[in-house]
Order: structure tokens, then C-alpha cells, then sequence
């Protein structure tokens, strides 16, 4: 009777795996299995807006791989966080339930403090310099890391967003003094919450998808963004002054569940990891230019002052936010800061 009821629990658990397993496809499956009516789905979610950098590099690696797939996988891309926010769509990605991501690296603070190299003030000198980054080995033994693999997630590129720029609503943002007492919105992470309390301002870390409201409404007073973001998602609308700080980055990682991704048969596997080279390609051609726009588009809305900041201003402000090394370099590791530091021309 014992053993009876021990093997009607074995065949009913192992029928619930195999109902679970659906969605994450199985080894044995092939591309046969697949068609342009019954393809495989990839589903991707990410925060921005359809007309960001990021949402045309979304959609343009969902075009190729319709393309060299000929409809056998289908990549639904869920924009705008209508899928999944800031706040859940890492533990989506780790469960499962979304198969692929690409957030600001920095959200990754929470699986590894090191991928707020990104936020380090200063640390980039120009687009060379980051992309240099993307290609190098430092960049690379980051996406290889027993941490990502820990959480079943697998790094598979790295896509440009632009440098970030400070805005608020009080006064313009000039010297280091102008920061005093203004609360900012922030992504996430003891480094931004610390580059904030180094300019004596405070800090909240509020989702993406919120920030028009919490500037709106004056939960906070200003934020920090590329002048894309900045205008794909009309901050300026909610946002009176925006100097040119150009003090830190804002950059993606394309992140993928790796149980997923392994079990993609092996032909169609290769289709899709060309079309994401051609859409990392596509995305590293447009993020500069699309930010280029985005300034040009924010000043002609005449409703935001742009301040163009000097490079003594910049410089001022590079050496105040010093102490911010001081406390994150051991975190952060130096050799990411030193390696990074090293790729400048
Ligand atoms: C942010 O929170 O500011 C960024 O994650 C937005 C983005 O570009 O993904």
C-alpha cells in the first residue's frame, strides 16, 4: 500500500514538472516542433517607451529574428513596463516567466554590487571609451559571473543607452552648492543614494515607470537621465532645468533565464543570436545619434532651461563626488575601476 502510494505521488509530481515545464521548452524539442502558426515565443520586457533607444533595438531584434527564422520564433517585446516594472522584472526573468531583459545595469545591484561600475561619477570619457568597455575582457569576466549563473540568468551583450545629465524643478544646477538640500530620483544602488548625499542632496529610489508622477507631483525635485529618456518619456514636461553634466552612464545589459535560452533548438538558437548581434550593432549606431535628437527636441519644446555646463564646471563637480570612490573602489573592485580606467585612449 506504502509503496502504491509513494509511486502514485512520484507520477503525479513528475506530471505537474512536465505541465510546468511548458513554457520553458524541453532538450528534446527540435525546430521541427516549431512553425510561423505555432512558434517558439521569447517573450522580452523592458521599461522604456517604444521610441527610446531601447525600444528600437528591442523591436528591430524581434524583426531579424522573424526574419532569419522565418516566423518559426516570435519574440513578443512587452515595452513601457506594462509586462513587468523596475522592481519585479529581474525575478520575472530568474522564474522564468520572462525569458529576456535588458535593464540599466545598475538594477543588477541586487545580484551583484559590482555592475554599479556604471554609476561610478566620471568613470566614462566618451562614447569610445564605453564601447572600448563592451569589447574588453573586463567587461566580458562581469557578464561571466558565478553570480548571474547562481540565478540561472545568462549575459549575453551590451547595448548603449548615453551619458545621464542632471534635471530638477528649483533653479539651475551650476556648481556644487546648487545640489544642496534638492531631493532626487534615483534607480537603485548605494552608490547613486551616496553620489547624491555627496552633493548634500537626498535621494529616492523610484521606478522608471513612476517618475513622471514623482516628479510631477514634487515627491521629488529633480533626476538624473540621458536626454533620450529625458524626452521619449516627456520628463520634460515635469522638469524646469537640465544642465549638460554628461556624469555618469546609463548602459543595458541583455540578460536571458539560461534554462530557457539552453533549451532553444540548436538551428534556431543560431538565427537568434545573429539577429542579436545585428541588433547590439544597430543599437550602438543609434543610441549617440537618438541622443544627439533628444537634446535638439528638449530644447526646442522652449519649456525646459538647458544649461550647457563647462568643463570647470564638470571638473568641480568630478572632484566633489570624489569621496564616492573612496567608499565604493573595494565594492565596485579595483580591478573593474582600475581595468576600466585603463581602456581610456
Ligand atoms: C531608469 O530607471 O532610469 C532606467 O532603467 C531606464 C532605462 O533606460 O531602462
Amino acid at each position: 500500500m506504502k509503496k502504491w502510494l509513494l509511486l502514485t505521488i512520484i507520477s503525479a509530481f513528475a506530471l505537474v514538472l512536465a505541465a510546468c515545464g511548458g513554457d520553458k521548452g524541453s532538450e528534446s524539442e527540435s525546430a521541427d516542433e516549431y512553425t510561423a502558426d505555432k512558434p517558439l515565443i521569447i517573450k522580452f520586457s523592458h521599461v522604456t517607451a517604444i521610441d527610446s533607444v531601447k525600444g528600437k533595438a528591442a523591436d528591430k531584434f524581434a524583426e531579424l529574428v522573424k526574419e532569419k527564422t522565418e516566423g518559426k520564433v516570435k519574440v513578443e517585446v512587452y515595452p513601457s513596463s506594462q509586462l513587468y516594472g523596475d522592481n519585479d522584472e529581474l525575478d520575472a526573468l530568474v522564474s522564468g516567466n520572462v525569458h529576456m531583459i535588458a535593464p540599466s545595469v545598475t538594477k543588477m545591484v541586487k545580484i551583484d554590487p559590482r555592475w554599479q561600475y556604471v554609476d561610478m561619477p566620471f568613470l566614462f570619457e566618451n562614447e569610445e571609451h564605453v564601447q572600448t568597455f563592451f569589447n574588453s575582457e573586463v567587461a566580458t569576466d562581469l557578464m561571466n559571473s558565478d553570480q548571474l549563473a547562481a540565478n540561472d540568468i545568462k549575459g549575453l551583450a551590451f547595448w548603449p543607452n548615453g551619458f545621464k545629465h542632471f534635471s530638477n524643478n528649483k533653479h539651475p544646477l551650476v556648481t556644487v552648492d546648487d545640489f544642496k538640500g534638492l531631493k532626487f530620483r534615483a534607480q537603485a544602488g548605494q552608490v547613486l543614494e551616496a553620489q547624491f548625499k555627496t552633493l548634500d542632496a537626498g535621494s529616492a529610489t523610484i521606478a522608471f515607470g513612476e517618475t513622471y508622477a514623482a516628479l510631477q507631483q514634487g515627491t521629488v525635485d529633480g533626476a538624473e537621465n540621458p536626454y533620450n529618456n529625458f524626452d521619449t518619456m516627456k520628463f520634460y514636461e515635469v522638469q524646469k532645468y537640465l544642465s549638460t553634466s554628461a556624469h555618469g552612464r546609463l548602459d543595458y545589459a541583455i540578460f536571458v533565464n539560461k534554462s530557457f535560452w539552453d533549451s532553444i533548438p540548436a538551428d534556431l538558437l543560431t538565427s537568434v543570436e545573429e539577429a542579436l548581434d545585428e541588433a547590439t550593432t544597430y543599437a550602438q549606431e543609434l543610441a549617440a545619434d537618438e541622443n544627439a535628437k533628444s537634446l535638439e527636441n528638449v530644447k526646442a519644446s522652449g519649456v525646459v532651461e538647458v544649461y550647457e555646463m563647462s568643463q570647470e564646471e564638470r571638473d568641480a563637480l568630478k572632484e566633489a563626488l570624489q569621496p564616492v570612490y573612496d567608499e565604493f573602489s573595494e565594492t565596485i573592485t579595483p580591478e573593474l575601476i582600475e581595468g576600466i580606467e585603463a581602456l581610456k585612449k
